[in-house]
């Protein structure tokens, strides 16, 4: 939620910040704005609308400095408009301020700053905090950065912020608690941003800001603190992401782009965790916690959207392979209802961003009460990661279009893999099942491959159903919370309303909503409820339903009672969840294309929640 980027060194900052934002943009897309600092003079450019229209501000004007910050807003207080895009620059024009997050106590800030003459022209918690700065700065005589600390002491709320000072026109101070920053460590410069992409062109050397710390950036120098003024060493890790990874490449869009990279992003996430026997699965970053995973009374796993959806194949794979007691949780149900933790719980927090406030939030109460914390995550060095006890990355790649898709298949592997390994650990499966099953698992990138090779027959299903106001999505089993994710991704991007059943649920209610008009789709490939879903089907046409049907490959049962077919390979179908939801992904993204919806930043979304 919300893009921050900054830049100083001795390069001109504003292409910099511009890219930068680009590369952001997808964190919040409702306005941007910059703030360029040049021979002491300020110069800040904002507006409603993508960075684009940002740039088109700019066209003409002064653009000259080598210091400046950038933020693409994702609104929480305030409208999307000119006024509360960000920079906000406090009353008196000493601090610029770019702020993800937010303050929870702005209003009774704000009417203290009121009493005490300040005036405010937007409805934002950010500029309260700018004046905040602004006000201590003025009354305490302190330096900025002190100024910035004692106003982050004043401050309930999250925030990843950083700030410009006018009379201190030197540097920049950046502090962080709840929302990332990760700092570029150049020669002579620094770079700091929301995540690793604006900065990975530059330099793959980076410090990860920690909840509480405080960095003063100046060309040759890095400080971090605390709140107490307490000095931090940085933590310097390289960074390794491929630059061509987070370009569209040949690809309209970032969507179709990572749809099509599942084959390969999925055989990175198995890329050295299989042994070259193919007999063995390692996963290294659990092999320590392995004992106490398999004797683990129960898993919960908590997480939010798609990464829930997969948590929900995650309890039917651990069920079955691992016979161990599984709980999926919304992570913001979980952290507020006092749940009954035990010791020898596991919990597992999936997240493709590794950065949700509500998942992050969930670990930490979980923490306290002293269960093993794992996590399952996509983007390295993020906040979960960094705050689990042990855990597994994905190994997608950047996921950049806000519908996830390469990141779901990612997590459901991750999954997959850990469910094998502790049923084998534990005895309950075979040897013979166990290599089965890698040997079945290497198989689902060329499977995924083969039924893209179906793509068109796919785009025209698409838009036959480009205009429905209502889709109903039908599976059982392990593909029931694969019909959750195909009615998610229809509804985030094409807005059209969509619900996921387990198939047999339809009589209890869905069922009054079917008529000529509903188009239903259903998760229909041989399995052990093959049976009972073509009654399912039966039962929707009976009501004369539209019934698209994923069916394994050479079903002529399905085809001759269903509307049209998607034939997906046939796999086991405890691996089948990775394969059925490719067409889904690929029909949500055709019917929103055909609508004319902005696919990759859908409206009111972002791709990192980091605010409850
Ligand atoms: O980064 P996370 O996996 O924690 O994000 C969770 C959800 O916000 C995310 O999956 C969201 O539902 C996506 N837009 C779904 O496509």
């Amino acid at each position: 939620m919300c893009g921050i980027v900054g830049y100083i060194g001795s390069r001109t900052a504003y292409p910099i910040l511009i890219k930068g934002l680009q590369r952001l943009e997808y964190r919040g897309y409702d306005s941007a704005g910059i703030a360029l600092l040049d021979n002491n003079n300020v110069n800040v450019y904002k507006c409603k609308g993508k960075v684009r229209d940002l740039e088109q501000l700019t066209n003409g004007n002064p653009i000259g400095g080598t210091i400046g910050i950038g933020h693409t807003r994702w609104a929480t207080h305030g409208i999307p408009n000119d006024v509360n895009a960000h920079p906000h620059t406090s009353m008196n024009g000493k601090f610029v301020v770019v702020h993800n997050g937010i303050i929870e106590n702005f209003a009774h800030l704000r009417n203290e700053l009121i009493s005490r003459g300040y005036s405010f022209k937007s409805e934002t918690d950010t500029e309260v905090l700018a004046c905040l700065i602004e006000n201590i700065y003025t009354s305490t005589n302190v330096s900025a950065e002190t100024a910035v600390r004692i106003a982050l002491t004043k401050v309930v709320g999250a925030y990843g912020l950083v700030v410009i000072c006018t009379t201190e026109p030197n540097k920049l101070i950046a502090a962080r608690k709840g929302s990332p920053l990760v700092i570029g460590m150049g020669h002579g410069e620094y770079f700091i941003a929301s995540d690793a992409t604006p900065i990975v062109e530059y330099t793959d050397q980076m410090v990860y800001l920690n909840d509480g710390e405080i960095a003063i950036l100046t060309n040759d120098n890095l400080n971090i603190t605390n709140l107490n003024d307490e000095r931090k060493d940085p933590n310097v890790t390289t960074v390794d992401i491929n630059i061509d990874n987070i370009d569209k490449g040949d690809y309209e869009h970032y969507m179709l782009k990572e749809i099509h990279e599942q084959p390969i992003s999925l055989s990175d996430t198995f890329r050295g965790r299989i042994n070259p026997d193919l007999k063995q699965i390692n996963l290294g970053g659990i092999t320590e916690v392995l004992p106490r995973i398999s004797n683990a009374k129960r898993i919960i796993i908590v997480a939010c959207g798609t990464s829930y959806h997969a948590g929900l194949v995650g309890e039917y794979l651990f069920e079955e392979y691992a016979r161990i007691p599984v709980e999926v949780e919304y992570a913001s149900e979980f952290r507020y209802r006092n749940p009954i933790i035990n010791a020898g719980d596991v919990i597992i927090a999936i997240s493709q961003s590794g950065e949700t406030a509500d998942t992050l939030a969930a670990i930490r109460m979980a923490k306290e009460q002293g269960a093993l914390i794992l996590g399952i995550c996509n983007v390295a060095g993020s906040s979960i990661p960094r705050e689990t006890h042990a855990g597994i990355y994905t190994h997608a790649g950047p996921e950049i279009g806000v519908a996830s898709t390469k990141a779901f298949t990612a997590q459901v592997m991750v999954l997959t893999m850990m469910a094998f390994l502790i049923g084998k650990k534990r005895n309950i499966i075979s040897t013979e099942k166990y290599e089965e099953m890698i040997s079945n698992m290497l198989k689902v990138p060329q499977s995924i491959e083969a039924l893209m090779k179906n793509e068109a027959h796919i785009r025209e299903i698409a838009h036959l159903y480009k205009d429905a106001t209502n889709a109903i999505y039908l599976g059982r089993g392990y593909l029931y919370p694969v019909a959750l994710e195909g009615a998610l991704k229809l509804k985030e991007i094409s807005y059209i309303h969509a619900e996921g059943y387990p198939a047999a649920e339809m009589k209890h209610g869905p069922i009054a909503l079917i008529d000529q008009n509903m188009p239903v789709f259903v998760l229909a490939t041989k399995d052990k409820y093959y049976e009972k879903i073509v009654n399912n089907i039966q039962e929707v046409k009976a009501r004369r339903g539209q019934v698209i049907a994923i069916v394994s490959e050479g079903d002529e049962t399905i085809r001759k009672m269903a509307d049209h077919v998607i034939e997906v390979p046939n796999i086991d179908e405890a691996l089948m969840p990775l394969i059925a939801v490719v067409p889904l992904q690929i029909i949500s993204y055709y019917v929103a294309v055909m609508r004319g919806c902005n696919v990759d930043q859908p409206r009111n979304l972002a791709k990192s929640v980091t605010v409850e």
